[in-house]
């Protein structure tokens, strides 16, 4: 198992920038990787843009806010915690942003975790009907997933991410240096979501060292959204492991953080596929290999939860469509599978529960 300190001496390992490009034609962008990486983010700015407000929380060291000496600039926080990922959020900022002069040719820069990069790409995507977004990535899930792709959000009372708009981009940077103050949990998280990589790519990421890991993730993600921007079709690839996951944190009142669940969720999605005679037991053992003992992540389920409520929210997850549908590994790859036989889903959930180690 490796730990998060092996993890980010790794990390050092990647000296020079990388740079993904998501292509989507006259809205394409770069992400820019590696250390040091937010010294790049004047250069993403538009060049119309006189004034930056810069989208925030509390809590993120000021080292990792880049620097605008070129523009005018205004610092907006917002609240830490779920309840604040809200239309009234967006509201404050949108009014803030109109008090601070900002114009359509202005730029709005988030900086900080999933959270802060979805509602600043929603606050960018709403204000004057849309104005560019930069994303400053300062965790290892946004860096690999919420910064990536253009789908923005918040939440309202029926549901998480239930309001939002698809609003690309104009660049994204992810400071590696900002790993190495990441809180464990956090980073536990982030591993979550990027194993689910090493089974839509089919590769060893685990290969790489972890820093070009990072990059090839965002490459993978990169082109699938180029393939697929709103979800259409192989896009939902990317949920691999989510549909077990999301029943999780709302059975656990969002106690099991999303990667964390994703983690379940990807472990799940092995027995499930093997209960449908879709993989063998060689790939289940796998997908354990690499997020037990290539990520470290070793959760037991969490307590209390029945599989009559998981099974209803696994029905109402907003992915499904008719049946209960789910992203399922086969001998070719990834494939989307509706129609999916509750019987296996139980069978499949035993199994699952009956492997999981007991530590948590
Ligand atoms: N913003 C995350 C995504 O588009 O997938």
């Amino acid at each position: 198992m490796q730990s998060t300190k092996q993890l980010n001496m790794e990390i050092h390992q990647m000296s020079e920038m990388n740079r993904v490009t998501v292509d989507l034609g006259d809205r394409t962008y770069s992400v820019v990787v590696g250390h040091g990486a937010i010294r790049e983010t004047a250069s993403l700015l538009p060049t119309t843009a006189k004034r930056v407000a810069v989208v925030t929380q509390s809590g993120i060291p000021s080292s990792l806010v880049p620097q605008f000496p070129n523009h005018q600039v205004t610092v907006h926080e917002i609240g830490v915690g779920e309840e604040h990922k809200s239309l009234t959020t967006i509201a404050l900022l949108c009014s803030a942003f109109a008090q601070a002069g900002l114009t359509r040719n202005d730029v709005v820069v988030g900086v900080g975790g999933g959270m802060v990069t979805d509602i600043a790409g929603f606050a960018a995507a709403s204000y004057h009907r849309g104005i560019p977004v930069v994303h400053v990535a300062t965790s290892l899930l946004a860096m690999i997933d919420a910064a990536v792709g253009g789908k923005t959000g918040v939440n309202i009372p029926e549901g998480k991410n239930l309001v939002g708009a698809y609003w690309q981009p104009h660049g994204v940077v992810c400071d590696l240096d900002a790993l190495e103050s990441l809180p464990p949990r956090e980073m536990r998280c982030g591993l979550g979501e990027m194993a689910k990589y090493h089974f839509i790519a089919r590769e060893n990421l685990d290969e790489l060292p972890f820093a070009l890991r990072i990059a090839r993730s965002i490459e993978i993600k990169s082109e699938i959204v180029a393939a697929d921007e709103r979800e259409g079709g192989v896009r939902a690839l990317l949920n691999y492991g989510h549909t077990l996951a999301h029943a999780i944190e709302i059975e656990t009142s969002f106690e099991m953080a999303h990667g964390e669940a994703v983690a379940l969720g990807l472990l799940f999605a092995a027995h499930l596929g093997e209960v449908m005679g879709r993989i063998t037991s060689d790939r289940v053992d796998e997908h354990y290999r690499v997020v037990n003992e290539v990520y470290g992540i070793n959760l037991a389920m969490p307590e209390g939860l029945v599989a009559d409520r998981l099974i209803g929210a696994m029905g109402r997850d907003k992915k499904a469509l008719e049946s209960i549908t789910f992203v399922l590994d086969s001998a070719t790859g990834l494939e989307i599978v509706p129609g999916v036989r509750e019987a296996d889903i139980r069978t499949a959930l035993t199994e699952f529960v009956s492997r999981l180690s007991p530590q948590a």
